[in-house]
């Protein structure tokens, strides 16, 4: 049954009532659709730290208890027992596919991997510097213009090929970003080969620059001191997460991860990862850290193991995305098929300058 709330401005009296809503786990949220129109009033939420913008069955997330949930299914089950096209297909249609699911997928997505030639001619558009990551934005960006066949968002077989040719499409762009640079030939596809589970990476180029600038192991105490003194606005890159207020647990698996590719490598003794170990363990006791609930992130590991494989630090952002692309999909072919779908628009607490008159140039 449904929690009632009562909000009320206790200046005039004038109360209005809200109704909670539950989901399967989790929280419950309070419906405050009706607030603006009741109490005449915005809710001010910087950040969304206690609101819930949409209703979607994807994932749950517990950041206390370092819960990661795809579709149902715990992230360590899928990482230890699943295959990168496998969840992908999971995220998208919300169960696990039976073989012949997966058969049929794998298929789609193989077909779909060339991209159209003239698309590959944007990429004589850029100088040879640019961030990889801006190009696979830009080409990616450009795909409407060349597959308008499947632009009817409305049209769910529409959203079905579009979601295919993105996921088996954005390897082929990365790829011919990271040739760009390096002023080669591009490569085309080869779909004899196994997508690999690619790894975050939002700031693991940041955690690369700060091992490289703390140098030595012999440093990590006066690096950390930089970091909590908090004057020079360093921060410990590769800790802390907005949501993980606990170990996060893609943290743990990626950890172990990185642990398996060092060693298949014969890099154990790497001096960046030795340092990174060192400053984890130094952190992870530290109060500092240990008080304000800050622990490794992905970020931490995903670089380390992004650069022994020998990809380039620029390149990291677009790893990140060719593993995000199931999910960005997922969550859009959601939103989009939802009738109850709304535009965003949060609004805002204006506190600019009030009406004022144009004032001449001269008069200035
Ligand atoms: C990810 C991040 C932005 C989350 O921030 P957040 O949830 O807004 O947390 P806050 O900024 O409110 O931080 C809470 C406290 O921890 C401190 N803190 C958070 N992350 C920190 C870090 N990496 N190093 C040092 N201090 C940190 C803040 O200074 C703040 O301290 P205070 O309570 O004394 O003011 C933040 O932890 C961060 O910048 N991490 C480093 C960058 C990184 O690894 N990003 C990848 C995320 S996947």
């Amino acid at each position: 049954m449904s929690t009632k709330y009562e909000l009320k401005n206790l200046a005039t009296g004038k109360s209005t009532q809200l109704d909670s809503m539950s989901g399967t786990i989790g929280p419950d949220v309070i419906n405050i659709s009706h607030l603006t129109r009741d109490m005449n009033v915005f809710t001010f939420d910087p950040g969304f730290m206690a609101t819930a913008s949409t209703e979607s069955k994807v994932t749950y997330i517990d950041g206390d208890a370092g819960v990661l949930l795809y579709r149902g299914y715990p992230v360590e089950q899928l990482a230890e027992r699943s295959s990168f096209l496998e969840v992908a297909n999971l995220l998208i249609n919300g169960s696990l596919p039976t073989k012949a699911g997966l058969c049929a997928f794998h298929d789609s997505i193989m077909r779909h991997t060339m991209v159209n030639e003239q698309l590959l001619r944007f990429f004589q558009g850029f100088h040879h510097d640019a961030h990889p990551m801006a190009m696979v934005s830009a080409v990616v960006a450009s795909m409407a213009a060349f597959y308008h066949d499947t632009t009817d968002i409305n049209n769910p077989r529409h959203r079905e090929i579009f979601a295919h040719r993105i996921i088996a499409k954005l390897p082929t762009i990365a790829a011919a970003a990271y040739k760009h640079t390096l002023g080669q030939p591009f490569i085309y596809p080869r779909n004899d080969l196994r997508y690999c589970s690619t790894a975050h990476g939002g700031a693991n180029e940041a955690v690369l620059d700060m091992l490289d600038s703390i140098g030595s192991v012999a440093q990590i105490d006066k690096f950390l001191s930089k970091v909590k003194d908090k004057s020079d606005g360093v921060r410990l890159m590769g800790f802390g997460h907005r949501v993980y207020k606990n170990f996060d647990p893609r943290a743990k698996i990626i950890r172990g991860m990185c642990y398996r590719v060092l060693e298949k490598l014969g890099r154990t003794d790497d001096p960046l990862f030795d340092l990174a170990l060192k400053l984890e363990e130094i952190a992870l006791k530290d109060e500092y850290f240990v008080s304000r609930k800050l622990y490794p992130n992905v970020d931490f590991y995903s670089g380390i193991i992004y650069s022994a494989l020998g990809i380039p630090r620029s390149m990291f952002t677009v790893m990140f995305a060719i593993a995000r692309t199931a999910g960005w999909v997922a969550h859009w072919q959601e939103m989009v098929s939802d009738p109850n779908m709304k535009i965003g628009r949060p609004r805002q607490l204006y506190t600019g300058p009030t009406q004022r008159d144009y004032q001449p140039i001269e008069k200035r």
